[in-house]
Formats: structure tokens, sequence, C-alpha cells
């Protein structure tokens, strides 16, 4: 295959270093993640699944979807519609706009546990503003947490008593730069599915523990009856449990994945799931701790500007429609099984993880990014803007996944012929190796 030409994408992206600091707003779509130098960085148009560069050159994404954030597909219709006909009534106004009720009827009628919402516009905010409300309520200090919850002060203090706390979180080298060291020791990390880790933190610091804050489920299943565990465990210490469906919501049900779980939170926090794609986000929380949002000062302007909330309406109407969770579980297997049975063909060591509509693989060799950007680049030129992550959506189906497995099976065929033959699949890279954790880039 001819080597990828450099285009217009990057030429912008070289000059966005210059005038932005890391040269976007968020670590996962930095080009330098997937395929540096030579990603195509930048879209035109995005539509259903598919994508087109500043070149005009055409894609099918089967990697994030709008990091996780597009269940429905890019440039929905049905969604846009509403969202342009919120626009033409004014996106903004002194007066509220009414979807704000409309949508809380809706997730409060799929949450029956759960008796108020309040609203922010971005994941990791809602979790500060989750975070705010159950040390309000609780008039405690301490967090326990496991997984990623954002970039917030709160989160990020984890890392200030432990400066590795947040590496098998999230990610490595995030420094806890500009975060008072004032608030160390109040976000204690566990793992998840590790009850003595858990059981230990409860013991140490009983009495003083606000919340529990963790995803019910992202890369693993829970074991043993964890999340029960959990929740019997907060129940019994008078602690809240919060759960952080922003990625995991819309994925195996309507609303929170709880619901499928068995296990009910005394929070929830959705984001990205729940709007495909404009800013929104919710905290949806039992009556009682809810109202703790009363006497602390939580507000802002942008949080009541109307298309959000009118376009996040009609997306979970159109998913609860079309079932669009069934699909996402059903082409999710579907790609987790074309990996093992790709790998177990070539006889390659592939570790495949993540529930079914978060599927991911990593190669078990020395140097597993170079593999990975190997499978970037080489999806690249086939049209594809893949990296080793699939989130599946309404827009994908079992012809576009038939069609890409076909693609990834010559991919892995070239890596086999290249570990058969004595090779160093690095040498095969047309640029650098992708990065892995959070690096200061240069301009
Ligand atoms: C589980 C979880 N929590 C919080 C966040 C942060 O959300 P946002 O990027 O919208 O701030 C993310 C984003 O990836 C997430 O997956």
């Amino acid at each position: 295959m001819s080597k990828i030409i450099c285009g217009k994408g990057q030429e912008l992206y070289k000059k966005a270093k210059k005038v932005i600091p890391g040269g976007t707003q968020l670590l996962s779509k930095r080009p330098e993640m997937f395929l540096p130098d030579l990603w195509p960085a930048y879209y035109s148009k995005a539509k259903g699944c598919k994508v087109w560069d500043l070149d005009g050159k055409e894609y099918t994404d089967v990697s994030y979807m709008g990091i996780g954030a597009c269940v429905n597909g890019y440039a929905n219709d049905e969604i846009d519609d509403v969202a342009r006909e919120a626009i033409s009534n004014g996106v903004m106004c002194t007066l509220n706009a009414p979807e704000e009720v409309y949508l809380a009827e809706k997730l409060l009628e799929i949450h029956p546990w759960a008796g108020g919402v309040r609203y922010a516009k971005a994941g990791g905010e809602a979790m500060a503003l989750a975070s705010r409300i159950v040390r309000a309520y609780t008039k405690k200090d301490i967090l326990l947490f496991c997984g990623y919850h954002g970039w917030h002060d709160w989160y990020l203090s984890a890392n200030i008593s432990n400066e590795n706390a947040l590496n098998d979180q999230h990610l490595s080298g995030l420094e806890p730069l500009g975060v008072p060291k004032g608030l160390a020791g109040t976000n204690l990390p566990f793992h998840y599915n590790n009850f003595e880790e858990f059981d230990e933190l409860i013991k140490r610091h009983n009495g003083k523990i606000a919340a529990v804050v963790m995803e019910p489920i992202r890369n693993d299943y829970p074991e043993n009856g964890f999340l029960d565990h959990i929740r019997k465990v907060t129940e019994e210490n008078g602690i809240l449990l919060v759960f952080d469906e922003i990625t995991a919501g819309f994925r195996l049900c309507p609303g929170g994945s709880h619901k499928v779980l068995g296990t009910t939170p005394d929070v929830a926090v959705f984001a990205k799931g729940m709007t495909n794609g404009y800013p929104l986000s919710a905290v949806v929380g039992k009556k009682e701790v809810m109202e703790a949002s009363q006497g602390t000062f939580i507000s802002s302007t942008f949080f009541t500007e109307r298309v959000s909330y009118a376009a996040t309406l009609k997306n979970i109407e159109v998913y609860i429609r079309d079932k669009v969770n069934e699909k996402q579980i059903e082409y999710g297997k579907k790609v987790k099984s074309g990996w093992e049975n790709i790998s177990k063909k070539y006889n390659l060591k592939v570790h495949i993880g993540g529930i079914d509509p978060l599927g991911h693989f990593s190669f078990d060799y020395d140097n597993p990014l170079a593999f990975k950007t190997f499978v970037t680049q080489e999806m690249l030129k086939r049209g594809y803007i893949a990296s080793n992550s699939f989130y599946t959506t309404g827009a994908h189906s079992i012809s576009i996944i038939d069609e890409y497995l076909k693609n990834i099976d010559e991919v892995f065929k070239e890596i086999s012929d290249c570990i058969n033959n004595g090779g160093d699949i690095s040498t095969k890279l047309e640029g650098p190796c992708c990065q892995a954790g959070f690096q200061r880039l240069n301009g």
C-alpha cells in the first residue's frame, strides 16, 4: 500500500500547537494519541459514521465516534432538526428554557429511584458538581474513587499524596500542578473488583467518607457481587454511592448501566452517552441528596442554553425507539469476536477487553504502542479512522463491521508476517509511535 500523504489537517495542527497549548481541548483527540504527524487531525464534515477530512477524503469511523458522545451517529437528522428549531426559537433568553424541565422529568422517569436533577455542560464538570453535592449533604470531605472522572481539582488531588495514584485509574503523568495541596488525602483510589482494598479504605477512614465515586462498569464486569458489596457497605456506614455513567450510560440500556447491573446508587451522572454530541451533562440523584445543591452555590449562565436540552430529549427518544442499546451490544460482540478469531488465525497474542459496546484490544508484545500505531496507520490507508477501541453506535451496521473485520484481517496478517520473519513492527511505521498518557507537546 502506498504511504500516507500528510494533508491540510497536519498543516493546521502544526499551527494549532503554536496558538493552543497542547494543540486541542481534549487529550483523546490529540493526533499524537493516534498517528503522530500523519493523522488527518480535523474534520470538515461528519455524518452517520462517515468522516471527511480537510482534504475532502472520506473515512469510516470505527474508533471512538466523537469520543463516545454520538450514540446515534454524527449529524443525525432527527436530532439536529430539533436543535435547529431550538436555535430558531432562541438559544438564550432571560427566561428559562422549558426543555430543562422536560428533560429532568424524562431522566427521573428512566431512573425512578431518583428525585432531582441538576445540569452542567461537560462530564467532568458534572462530576465536580456531584462531588460538591455529596460533600455538602454528608458534611464530610473524603471521597473514595475508582476510574476516571474528569480534570477538576477534586479528582486530580488524588495525585498530591501519591503521585502515581491516577496511573492505573486513568493515565500516567498527571501532575497535580495548580491543585491546592490542602486537598491532599481527600480523594483516595481503589481498584475495580478489589474487595480488600476497598474494605481497608472504609476501615481506615470510616466516619469521614462522604461518598464512593465509581463507574459501575467499563472494562470489566463486576465479579463476586462487587457492586452489591459496595452498596451494602456504603449503606451500612452512611456513605453515599455515586455512579459515573458518563461513558457507561446509554450503552447497555437507555439510561444508567446500573439498571442492568441491579445496583441502585444515590447519585448517577450522565453526559456524553446521553446527548449525541451536544454539550450537556446531568447529575441525577435521590431527592434528599439533590436538595443539598440548594445549600451550596452552583449556578452558571451557559447551564441554561436551550439547544442541548432539546437535542438530548430527542436523542433519548430516538435511542429508546430504535433500541440502539441492542445494536451497540450486538455490533460490539461481533467486533470483539472478530478480533479474537483473527488473532487466533494468525497466532497473535492479543488481549481483548471492555464491555461489548466499548471493546478494545492490545498486543501482548514488547512495545505494544508500536503495534497500535501500525494498526491505525494501515487502517487509515484503507479508509478507516481506527484505533484499538471500537465504540459501536446506531450508525454502524453489520455490513460495515464485516467490511471492517476484513480489513483488520489483512492488517493483522501483515503483523503476523512481520513477527514470523523475525521483523520489528516499529520499522514499518511511517511516522513516530503514538503516545500514551499525558505529555507536554512542543509548539
Ligand atoms: C467515566 C468518565 N467520567 C468523566 C469523564 C469526563 O467527561 P468530559 O470529557 O465530558 O469532561 C469521562 C470522559 O471520558 C468519562 O469517560
